[in-house]
């Protein structure tokens, strides 16, 4: 696909949740909230359901929660309209309550064909709810800063999920907000591995299915010369300058920072 039939695409998803009928949510929406991004990156954020600012708006994460979740993207150097931000539920629940098991399958689609159109090389979940859906059955503080290979039911099939806490309640409580920190600094890294991941894939090998992935290792600081620039799509638009294909390496150990780091040094 290319990038300019991935924002028609997603523009056309975009449209049919705006007049979405499908459960009882768009009763009391103002404005629904389809996502917002760059159509041609390789990682989306996926957070609960809009909130009363993201109501009005229309758009994703622009209270005091979008606030945190900007100063996280900017403490990797990324801005967010480097990454795609959506939601497990477009419309919002009345009085910020959880979403209900009924209003996430009656929305399941759209994200299902949003991750589609996106094909992302990692899928960050922010909170309990969007984890559920791609690592059904695990606590959020056990796995927050991991990775685990998605299932393709998703639409994101090829991805690594990275789990980490929602922003609001990392706003909450300063413990989280310090692991939320922690978190994100290891994203990049995770980007690198999913490259790599995808580019072993896309070469059909006698080795079996991947294995399952561990904790994510630590990551160099943001600003350090290294690190990855951003998540923008390797084998699409990019400059092949500023974005060679990631060279045939062996994928460092899931636990080896010392290996990602040495990857990180080759691709950039
Ligand atoms: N919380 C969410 O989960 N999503 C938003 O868009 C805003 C707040």
């Amino acid at each position: 696909m290319t990038g300019d039939e991935r924002r028609q695409a997603l523009e056309g998803i975009a449209d049919e949740i705006t007049a979405c009928t499908r459960c009882r949510l768009h009763e009391g929406r103002a404005r629904a909230v389809p996502g917002e991004g760059d159509p041609d990156t390789e990682v989306v954020f996926v957070g609960e359901g809009p909130g009363f600012n993201e109501d009005r708006e229309g758009r994703p994460f622009v209270g005091r929660a979008g606030g945190l979740l900007v100063r996280l993207l900017a403490s990797i150097g990324w801005r967010r309209e480097d990454v795609f931000i959506t939601n497990v539920v477009k419309c919002r629940p009345p009085d910020n309550r959880d979403p209900q098991p009924d209003e996430i399958a009656a929305c399941a689609p759209y994200l299902q064909r949003q991750l589609a159109v996106l094909d992302p090389a990692v899928v960050v979940t922010l909170g309990r709810y969007s984890m559920a859906a791609f690592m059904p059955g695990v606590r959020i503080g056990q796995v927050h800063g991991t990775t685990r290979p998605i299932d393709p039911e998703t639409g994101a099939g090829d991805a690594l999920a990275f789990a980490m806490y929602h922003p609001a309640a990392a706003l909450r409580t300063q413990a989280l907000e310090r692991e939320s920190f922690e978190d994100i600094a290891r994203v990049p890294g995770v980007l690198l591995r999913a490259r790599e991941r995808r580019e072993s894939v896309a070469v059909p090998s006698a080795e079996g299915p991947a294995p399952a992935e561990g904790p994510a290792p630590a990551e160099p600081l943001a600003g350090h010369p290294d690190v990855v620039s951003g998540p923008g799509r390797v084998n699409g638009a990019g400059d092949p300058a500023i974005r060679p294909a990631p060279p045939a390496l062996p994928t460092p150990a899931v636990d080896d920072p010392a290996a990602d780091e040495a990857s990180q040094l080759t691709l950039f």
